[in-house]
Parts: structure tokens; sequence; C-alpha cells
């Protein structure tokens, strides 16, 4: 007898074999056909059972969501929608699901439902299809910069330096909250907590990222990031996953070459090793959009969507030429945007975004010399000593995906640009350091992992692409 997932039996259709599988009932029909699911595979596999040739008892212990292992022999389907089943000779009953209490019924579910289930949900069709998808994105990720001379690099989660400089931290703390220790001042005094000075949870591994570039030439961080802004969007995630390679010797332009490099590669590689999901999401969402309203139908389904993507060439544009596009564009002008576009320095909302690659360009935009104002600290100031060297990537549906730039390399422009922001330098002492020994030009970039995975798989939130998400008033699981 040979055991196999369900994935594996379909590949290799053994017909006339005995063969054994283990899995949860998805639905029971006409107390004969069990369709069995074991995650291996979106794909269902038929199993028949004749019940009077059983003990009594079983019948009833089969429903939806019970976990089973069959045995039998492999034989062509006769019924519609499935090539090969199961002609059941062993049921055994790993364990039940009580059809009055078990959730996941076999009907459709809304996904905030779902979200509530987040323990259960990964047994749907949509959940089991997504997180194979961000599997295999995470796996390509990885590949691509294994294979391009990268070396990954593990950044600390507790960290005593805001890297972002936007203070949207969680803090990490062994402290008496309600009784902490006090300075003279009657300040708490955190030279007495765990680590002898304030800690947080890091919202980037770039600052350490640089340090490692500069040494290692190539690494990449691929791990947690915590944010505590108070975002209630489907974008944001008080705890999220970015990948941030940082690379010795890049400029800007070489920065922007490997992002959308980067970006193709991983969603080619979800093309070619995550057909069946990405038909299944593919059919998910045009049954989705049927409810809508004309106008907030996509244009393209999810496939062709991401065929696009890997073939078409990301548009770069100067955040002074978006000004003047979104200046002059109808909403702007109709003031249908919630924030208008009146002069140059304005921070863009994810409407502006959208608009650019949604409606404008109507297609993946790299935004490029932003002002220095609303970037972080370490950017490389240009000649014009207005903007930096920063760069936004764009994308349909999802807004920025990757924010990254060129460090400043220069010891003295970075002491002046910490100085005027009021920052602490010596917080920064080793990120200053080197500066100090052995600078040179290097660049790098964070992507958000659930808007890649967002985007790949179609989903609207990003609740509903990450295992358990952590959001204001929800930390559940
Ligand atoms: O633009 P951000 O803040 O850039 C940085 O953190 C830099 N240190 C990256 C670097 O240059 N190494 O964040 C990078 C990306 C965003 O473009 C977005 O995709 C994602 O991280 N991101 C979030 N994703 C989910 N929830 C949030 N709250 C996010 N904040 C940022
Ligand atoms: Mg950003």
């Amino acid at each position: 007898m040979n055991s196999y997932s369900i994935k594996e039996l379909l590949n290799k259709q053994p017909i006339g074999d005995n063969v054994e599988i283990n899995g949860w009932v998805k639905t029971f029909r006409s107390n004969r056909f069990i369709a069995l699911n074991d995650g291996s595979t979106i794909h269902n596999l038929q199993c028949v059972v004749d019940f009077e040739n059983f003990d009594d008892n079983l019948l009833k212990q089969i429903s939806t969501g019970a976990a089973l292992k069959i045995s039998g022999t492999l034989v062509e389907s006769q019924g519609k929608g499935q090539s090969i089943e199961i002609q059941a000779t062993n049921v055994f009953v790993h364990g039940t699901a009580d059809p009055e209490t078990y959730p996941i019924q076999p009907k459709k579910h809304s996904l905030e439902f779902l979200r509530e289930k987040a323990h259960l949900r990964v047994r749907t069709n949509t959940f089991s299809a997504v997180m194979r998808v961000r599997s295999a994105l995470a796996f390509a990720i990885h590949s691509y910069f294994q294979q391009n001379g990268f070396y990954y690099m593990h950044a600390p989660i507790v960290t005593g330096s805001d890297a972002e400089g936007a203070g949207e931290m969680f803090r990490v703390s062994t402290l008496d909250t309600k009784n902490p220790p006090l300075d003279e001042n009657g300040e708490v005094d955190y030279s007495q907590d765990f680590f002898g000075k304030e800690t947080n949870l890091t919202v980037s591994g770039q600052l350490e990222a640089e340090t490692y570039a500069m040494g290692l030439g190539k690494v990449y961080t691929f791990g947690p990031t915590f944010r505590a802004e108070n975002s209630n969007t489907s974008r944001h995630l008080a705890e999220f996953w970015m990948i941030e390679p940082e690379m010795a010797f890049y400029d800007l332009d070489a920065n922007m070459d490997l992002t959308e490099d980067f970006i193709k590669w991983t969603i080619q590689y979800v093309l070619d090793n995550c057909q069946d999901d990405l038909e299944f999401l593919e059919k998910r969402l045009l049954d989705e959009e049927k409810s809508k309203p004309q106008i907030e139908r996509s244009e393209m389904p999810l496939i062709e969507k991401l065929k696009f993507i890997v073939e078409n060439n990301f548009k770069r544009v100067t955040y002074t030429e978006a000004i003047d596009i979104l200046k002059n564009s109808k909403p702007n002008k109709k003031k249908k945007f919630k924030f208008p576009i009146n002069e140059w320095g304005a921070d863009l909302q994810s409407e502006h975004e959208r608009f650019l690659v949604e409606k404008h360009f109507k297609c993946p935009v790299i935004l490029f010399d932003y002002p220095a104002k609303i970037k972080a600290f370490y950017m490389r100031l240009n000649e014009d000593g207005k903007t930096v060297r920063a760069m936004d990537v764009l994308f349909p549906g999802i807004g920025e995906i990757v924010g990254g730039s060129q460090r400043e390399e220069r010891l003295d422009v970075l002491q002046q640009k910490i100085k005027e922001l009021n920052i602490d330098e010596k917080e920064l002492w080793w990120y200053l350091d080197l500066r100090r020994f052995g600078t040179a030009v290097h660049s790098g970039f964070g992507l958000g992992f659930e808007r890649l995975v967002q985007f790949a798989t179609g989903m609207g939130n990003i609740r509903d692409v990450i295992p358990y998400p952590r959001t204001p008033q929800n930390a559940e699981f």
C-alpha cells in the first residue's frame, strides 16, 4: 500500500494500484461520494464508499471537516469533474467534525466571517490557495537572491533605533507598567529596563542591513517588521513581513533595475508554479466582480494581469513630473481628490498613486527623486539640494509596494541632516561609522511581502493574505 498526497496521486495517476490518502472531508453527497482534500493542492479527490459494506457507525461520522484516512483502489472516474477516484476498501476516522458546530460548511462564507475563524479558514479553497501562493512567493524571493549573489542576513527584531524616523514603534520593556522606576526628572528610567535603554520592535532592518552590505557586498533581509500606526486600511498591518535587499556600489538606477527584475522574476515563478491556485483565484475574482458595479470592476483577469507585469517595463517618472500630471489631472481640477494637489512638495496619498498607475500610465510606475522633506533621513541628497534619491514602486490595485533609495554615503551631509531633524547622533554612532570607514555609494529597497501576495492572488484585503493578521484592536489567535 502506498500513501500519497492528493497532488502526487493526481500527477502520477497509478490506475489499478492500492493507495492510501489522508485528508479532510470537503463534501459528502448521496451517502456515497466523499470529496477529500489534504491541502497539497486545490483539487479534491473523490472517494466512493459503499457504506453497506462497512460498520453501521461509520456513516454517522462522515461530515464536512472530518479527518479521514481512506484506502482502496485507484480507478478512472465514471463521474464528471474528476479523472480519477478511489474505490474505498477501508475508511479510518481520525476525527469527526460536528455539523452543528463546525463553522466551515460547504457554502460561500464571507471573508469577514472567515477572519473570525482564522484558525480554520485555511481549510477553505480560497485560503488554502492564497497560502500556497504565499509560500511559493517566499521561496521565489529566496531563490532569486541566492541565485544572484546575495547573502541572507538576519536583522534584529528588538532594536534601539527608529530606522524610518516615523516614531510608530512598539515598545519592548520588562518594567512594571504600574510602577516604573523614575529618574530625577520624573521620567521613566529605561536604564533600569531589560536592555538598559529604550528598545522597540523593529520597523525595518535596513540600517543593520546597510552595515552588512558594506562588508558582504549584497545582502537581503526577509523578516517580520512592526508598525504601531493606527491605520485601519486594506493595505496596512501592524506586523508584516518585509524583504530588504541592500547593495554596496549600487546607485539609484541600478537599484531600480534590480527592483524591477526581482519583482518580475518572483511573479513569473508563481505563474510557472502555482497555475492551479491562480486559476482558482482568478475564477473567484471573476465571480466576485459580477456582483460589483461596472466601474469598480478590474480590467484584466488575474493571470493576464500578472503576465502584463512580467512583460511590460515599469514606467520611471520623477516626483516633479508626477506632480505636474496630478496638478493638471481631471480629478484634481474637478476637486475629486480628498487631498488636492496644489504645489510641489505635497506628500502623495494613495488616491494620487492609484490615479497615476491605474488611470494615467496604466502600468506599474517607479516614482523617484522625491522632495527631501517628505522622505527619511538616510536618503542621498541630489545636487539641487531639495530632492533625494528615493524611489517608490506603485502597483495597480495596491499603490506603494516598494520603497527604496540610494543612501547618503557622505558623512558631513548625513550629520547635517541628522542635526536638522533633531535626531540624537549618539544613537546612530555605528551607522555614521559606515561613513567614516570605507564609505561608498550604496542602495536598497523594502518590499512589503503581504502587498506582493495581495497582488499575486488578487485579494482585496491584506488581512486575508497573512495567517494571523495583527491590526489595531486585533491580536486574536
Ligand atoms: O516604504 P517603507 O516604510 O520603507 C522602509 O521601511 C525602508 N527602510 C525600506 C528600505 O529601503 N530598505 O516600507 C517598505 C514597504 C512599503 O513599500 C510597503 O510595501 C510595505 O513595506 N509596508 C507595509 N506593508 C504592510 N503594512 C504596513 N503597515 C506597511 N508599511 C510599509
Ligand atoms: Mg514608503
